[in-house]
């Protein structure tokens, strides 16, 4: 029988023996644990990195931020899988977090922190990711910003979405959706807003989104990739789901181009507007081209806008009147009579001073964005 003592007063060679077994012993099965990890991560990949029947797959650039994170969440919720490609330079980190905290289900959601300005990170993401569709909306996307630092707005807008693009023909992703903005089109002559307006923006933001624009029609022409082109007016408000109230859209429009939309697109801003998208991308599928306003009717005055907010928050906000900065506009809004027309599509949040109230409800909730919330997980 071996006791304690009895090893204590062991021989010293008998004991360096045994102890070198045991340890020897332990090495072998830690290599063995390890080695049978392996195989079975080799056997089962990442279920991100395959595709499989029934699941799409969705990149959402840009989803840590304000529309994309909203996007992302109903896309989870119409049990599509996601991943979330971000470098956190607008969005937030809370964000992300809440939709992990609403679909913690392995292979449902995955977000990887990257700048989409880095090439070999682009491409690594598309190696060891197998996407059916991508959604672009990561952006810089400030006007005035854009007058001050113009490079840093094309590189961020214009060469970035070059980089999906060929990312996407490298790796044989076939659908893009891609957020696009008001600002294409200047200050028109005519108002309101429609499909056919010409597209001249007069400041860098909106150049760098129509040459975004350009290059993803120019590659569409001579390609398999089926492509969507949605440009935002205003966005206000969010969800009001439980935990995570969402945004929702007051004014969008969209341009069309689907050559093949097998993928049941959804852009979820609003929960009227991923109504009014499903109509579309159902159109869309089986190579029909069209070109829709989306928006209820014509826009509010500065004016209105600022008594709607003092409504909404009971707050007698104090008010100066400015000249206009570089690049903005005097006005601008859509004419949404042809997705009414077309798709039967109407906006059912469009009640300026309701949407306020949810955002200024988020606020008051969140004072410190998603950092305060309960629900920031
Ligand atoms: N919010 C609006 O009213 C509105 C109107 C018109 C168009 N848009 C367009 O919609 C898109 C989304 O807008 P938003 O309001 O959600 O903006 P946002 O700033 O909230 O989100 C943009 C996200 O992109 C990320 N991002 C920026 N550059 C990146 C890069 N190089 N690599 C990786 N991630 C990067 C940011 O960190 C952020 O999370 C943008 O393309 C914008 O131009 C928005």
């Amino acid at each position: 029988m071996l006791t304690f003592s009895g090893m204590d007063y062991a021989d010293p060679k008998k004991k360096n023996g045994v102890v070198g077994k045991i340890l020897l012993a332990a090495g072998l099965t830690a290599l063995c644990i390890l080695m049978l990890k392996q195989s079975t991560s080799f056997n089962t990949p990442s279920p991100f990195s395959r595709h499989e029947v029934g699941v799409t797959h969705v990149l959402v650039t840009g989803g840590a931020g304000y529309i994309g994170s909203h996007a992302a969440l109903r896309l989870l919720k119409d049990n599509h899988r996601v991943t979330i490609v971000d470098n956190l330079s607008r969005g937030n980190l809370g964000a992300v977090k809440v939709l992990q905290g609403l679909f913690p289900e392995h292979g449902r959601l995955q977000f990887i922190y990257a700048d989409l300005g880095d090439p070999q990170a682009v491409n690594k993401i598309f190696s060891e990711n197998a996407f059916d569709a991508v959604i672009h909306f990561a952006a810089v996307a400030y006007v005035g910003e854009s007058t001050l630092d113009p490079l840093k707005y094309y590189h961020n807008i214009t060469s970035n979405t070059l980089g999906i693009m060929e990312a996407m023909a490298t790796h044989n992703v076939n659908t893009l959706i891609y957020s696009s903005t008001c600002a294409t089109y200047g200050e028109p002559e005519k108002m309101p807003i429609t499909e056919v307006t010409p597209q001249v923006p007069i400041n860098p933001y909106g150049k760098a989104k129509k040459m975004a624009e350009d290059i993803i029609l120019d590659f569409h022409k001579n390609s398999h990739m089926a492509v969507m082109i949605l440009r935002y007016f205003n966005v206000i408000g969010s969800d009001q789901g439980k935990g995570w109230e969402m945004k929702h859209q007051a004014r969008i429009t969209c341009l069309i181009h689907g050559k093949d939309i097998a993928v049941c697109m959804l852009f979820d801003a609003a929960r009227g507007i991923t109504d009014g998208l499903k109509i579309v991308v159902t159109k869309c599928g089986g190579g029909v081209e069209k070109m829709c306003n989306w928006s209820k009717r014509a826009g509010r005055s500065v004016k209105e806008f600022v008594e709607a907010c003092k409504k909404a928050t009971g707050a007698n906000i104090k008010v100066d009147y400015l000249p206009r900065r570089p690049g903005d506009y005097a006005e601008v809004y859509s004419d949404p009579s042809k997705i009414l027309r077309e798709l039967n599509w109407a906006a059912k949040y469009t009640d300026l001073e309701k949407s306020l109230q949810v955002a200024w409800r988020w606020q008051k909730a969140h004072r410190n964005g998603y950092g305060s919330s309960p629900a920031s997980i």
